[in-house]
């Protein structure tokens, strides 16, 4: 193969650039070296023809569990990776949950060493806050810097102590990095399954009110305004919590937000039989709920979509609703779900794409990913927007099946993904066609 690639006919979408036309992208050396309406100046490139299919960035996920080291029965860095291909991604960053936690130097280092080497993807490891994720003592931010963490999160667990909140943000505010947390006052979750609610009472299950994840976003804002911290909000399940987060932008308080595809589109009733699958943390909520989440995702108050790909096993999903696992398993889905928004018009495509790519570039303060900008790695996703399909979780790259999406169809499609110049996915109706010009 030449080394430049011609992604030919497509309908390239690039919010980063403000770019919505009929078009092709030329990708030399990995990176993307020319996009536009007519032809590249040069003519020694093999070709992907994509006609009728949408060309845009590859998918950031600012949040995900890839579970190595500790749980590789659920996923393991090469399965996470192949299955974020699968669905559009070409970057992701990892939550430090796994066991042992990512705490320290030499963690960073393992799943770093591990990524390059089996991972088809990029992978950004985000740190622990506090020591062994037990809410106690803070990390050596330091040193987990110097190991490449890209962000900081006891996510699985809140950070509960007030105290290490503020400390968090003032030592990350000196690194401009994010302190995302899992909002949630475990006093009020203790024992609970899903939302409080109608659904909770007719299935005679613990409720999870939204206070619970109120009452910490609240704290949380009062410290970031404090401190100057930026105060990232992982996802945001409620009406009262987009209304909080709201009202601290308008002031200026330093905090972005992160909202799922499964909080947008599923409610609590897909618990209903005591489906295990649809149990997850926070928990689905309510029509009014979604539907502040879209109008916070529309103007702004949501930065980001973040899938919180949870992968489990069978076992610890195929069992008492009390004592399943809570988590989705969302890399494969993604899209398709989030695409039924668009045919809703309930999002336009351009925010689903931007929330999907330079959003999260944005949050994380990487200027050079989630963009078909000249000089940018050729991080690539090509979908069909129009192909339905049907989820078929036995089929799904990543070890986790549990999916509440079971069986459902979805329309849209991920053809390719390109990452760095190179598919690591791609759907076998299209093909890289013979060499122009040798
Ligand atoms: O449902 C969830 N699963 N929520 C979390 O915050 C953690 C995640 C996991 O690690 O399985």
């Amino acid at each position: 193969m030449t080394e430049s690639l011609l992604i030919q006919g497509g309908r390239i979408i690039d919010p980063s650039q403000g770019i919505d036309y009929k078009g092709s992208l030329l990708v030399t050396g990995g990176k993307v070296a020319w996009l536009g309406e007519g032809s590249p100046a040069v003519s020694d490139y093999a070709v992907l023809q994509v006609d009728g299919l949408i060309v845009c960035p590859g998918f950031v996920d600012l949040h995900c569990h890839l579970r190595q080291p500790g749980y590789e029965e659920k996923e393991t860095i090469a399965t996470g990776t192949a299955a974020a291909a699968r669905g559009g991604f070409t970057t992701v960053c990892c939550m430090p949950n796994t066991e042992p936690p990512l705490d320290n130097e030499a963690m960073l280092n393992y799943v770093r060493t591990v990524a390059a080497r089996e991972g088809v993807i990029r992978v950004f490891p985000i740190g622990c806050v506090t020591l062994g994720r037990k809410g106690e003592e803070l990390v050596d931010m330091n040193e987990l810097e110097m190991a490449g963490a890209v962000a900081y999160s006891d996510d699985g667990s809140p950070l509960s102590s007030p105290d290490i909140m503020r400390r968090a943000l003032e030592y990350s505010r000196d690194f401009n990095r994010p302190i995302i947390d899992h909002c949630e006052n475990q006093f009020l979750t203790q024992g609970g399954q899903i939302n409080e609610g109608v659904v909770s009472l007719e299935l005679n299950l613990q409720g999870i009110p939204a206070s619970a994840e109120e009452l910490i976003i609240k704290r949380d804002i009062d410290l970031a305004r404090e401190t100057g911290g930026h105060l990232h909000v992982a996802h945001v399940s409620t009406e009262g919590s987009v209304d909080l987060i709201r009202q601290a932008k308008e002031e200026g308080v330093p905090v972005t937000a992160e909202v799922t595809p499964h909080h947008l589109t599923l409610t609590e009733e897909a618990a209903l039989g005591y489906n295990t699958n649809a149990k997850v943390n926070p928990p689905l909520r309510t029509k009014q709920d979604i539907q502040a989440l879209l109008r916070g995702l529309n103007d702004g108050v949501i930065d980001i979509v973040a899938t919180d790909h949870a992968p489990h096993t069978e076992v610890d999903k195929n069992c008492d609703f009390k004592q399943a696992a809570f988590g989705i398993s969302g890399f494969e889905t993604a899209l398709g779900s989030l695409l039924s928004l668009v045919f809703k018009s309930d999002l336009s495509l351009n925010n689903l794409i931007e929330a999907l790519t330079v959003g999260p570039a944005r949050v994380l303060g990487y200027e050079k990913l989630g963009t078909l900008e000249e000089g940018a790695p050729a991080d690539i996703c090509i979908f069909d927007l129009h192909r339905e399909w049907v989820v078929k979780p036995e089929k799904f790259v990543s070890r986790g099946k549990n999916t509440p999406l079971a069986g459902k169809t979805l329309k849209g499609m991920v053809m390719a993904t390109i990452y760095q110049g190179m598919p690591v996915y791609m759907d076998e109706a299209i093909k890289i066609e013979a060499l122009k010009g040798k």
